[in-house]
């Protein structure tokens, strides 16, 4: 079997992941702040901390404050904590037309409650043209920006070096998607200005399922309501939800055996080096499109090449259903997904509404003979 399917979650994990789960469940096993200060609860706390740590690090967090980091069960979690804790009724956002549900469904649900959102349209590449940006923000007078790193259904990655300098310089807060890139691309949150980054665990941070969080710029955190409240393991006297980080985000028992594989995958991270795993990623999907143009009538979109894309790549092979491409690629042993990919939007840019296309997404461990496999796979069907 060969798992090509990175793009919606990393397969395999590292070992010491899987080790780190497996020895919480096992020996750990305490919960959080919640206990009487047993060596098993401090254990725990430990590994919390030490993962918080290990995240301001990697993704700059002002200050390098581990009090700027917070945990969620994921992405769409995280985004849905900062757009509906900041934007009220009267407020304008401005989104890009590349983006995945976790950021429209939440706009379109705040929309509908009197929330102003604007699209810059990306190209039929899947590209925001920083013109097309700055056009947009001086035209209108927006409170918010989310957007999307790169894209999850072609891979295209935006400029945002350049967008976030444009919202510096127009202090309008701006909020991270990166979904596809954390682990790959390196995001320092600081130096960029972000106001919040959010990110997945389960990705290319090569952590477990059920793990995410949100890297805060402090002074936009103290103007975000929390939506979900509860028991914190702190201020017990209290029946208000308390003000300080990481406490006012993190209300209710978070997924420990998840924290401490992820505290494992950022050490697995640092020693491997993201510029090895970015080079890595880049030489197999290189690779990949040298084979893919040996086969006829097939149409990728996003980057032709592999510069200001990932390896993510949205085909469509021309008389066949995407549908029922990845279904007989799976049963020849390759692992794909068809469809839309929660990213309508994104898919109406590139033209490939509403057929969707096959996406391919080769990961850090997948071999040049596996891509061989699936070009000669997909020339037998
Ligand atoms: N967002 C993930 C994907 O693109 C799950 O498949």
């Amino acid at each position: 079997m060969s798992y090509l399917n990175n793009a919606a979650t990393t397969w395999p994990k590292p070992e010491c992941v899987i080790d780190s789960v497996r020895d919480f469940m096992l020996k750990g096993g305490a919960n959080s702040s919640r206990g009487s200060n047993s060596q098993r609860d401090m254990n725990t706390m430990n590994i919390i901390l030490d993962c918080r740590i290990k995240l301001a690090e990697f993704f700059g967090a002002y200050d390098d404050d581990p009090m700027n980091v917070t945990f969620t069960a994921n992405i769409t979690e995280s985004l849905n904590v900062v757009l509906r804790g900041y934007l009220r009724p009267g407020m304008s956002v401005l989104t890009s037309s590349m983006e995945h549900n976790a950021v429209m469904r939440p706009l379109r649900a705040l929309e509908s409650h009197g929330v102003n959102v604007g699209i810059v349209h990306a190209d039929s590449r899947g590209l925001i043209h920083i013109d097309d940006f700055k056009r947009e923000i001086e035209s209108s007078k927006y409170d918010l920006v989310v957007m999307t790193h790169a894209s999850n259904v072609c891979g295209t990655v935006q400029p945002v070096n350049d967008i976030a300098e444009i919202c510096r310089a127009h202090s309008v807060p701006f909020v991270l998607d990166t979904a596809q890139t954390a682990g790959v691309i390196p995001i320092n949150a600081s130096e960029l200005g972000l106001a919040a980054l959010c990110f997945t665990g389960h990705k290319s941070l090569m952590g477990p399922q059920g793990t995410g969080g949100i890297i805060w710029n402090p002074e936009f955190a103290a103007k975000v309501e929390p939506i979900i409240t509860g028991g914190t393991g702190s201020y017990s006297h209290l029946e208000t939800q308390p003000e300080d980080m990481p406490d006012k985000f993190e209300s209710g028992t978070p997924n420990l055996p998840g924290i401490a594989g992820l505290n494992s995958a950022l050490e697995w991270l640092n020693v491997t080096g993201l510029q090895k795993i970015s080079q890595r990623e880049n030489d197999t999907g290189r690779y990949f499109l040298e084979r893919l143009r040996t086969i006829a009538g097939c149409s990728l979109s996003g980057m032709p090449e592999m510069t200001g894309r990932l390896p993510v790549f949205a085909l469509n092979i021309s008389g066949k259903d995407n549908g029922i491409l990845a279904d007989e690629l799976s049963r020849l042993g390759y692992e794909t997904r068809p469809g839309l990919h929660c990213a309508p939007s994104a898919h109406k840019t590139l033209g490939t509404f509403p057929q969707g296309a096959l996406r391919v997404s080769p990961g850090y461990f997948t071999e040049e003979g596996e891509i061989d496999g699936f070009i000669d796979a997909l020339k037998t069907l």
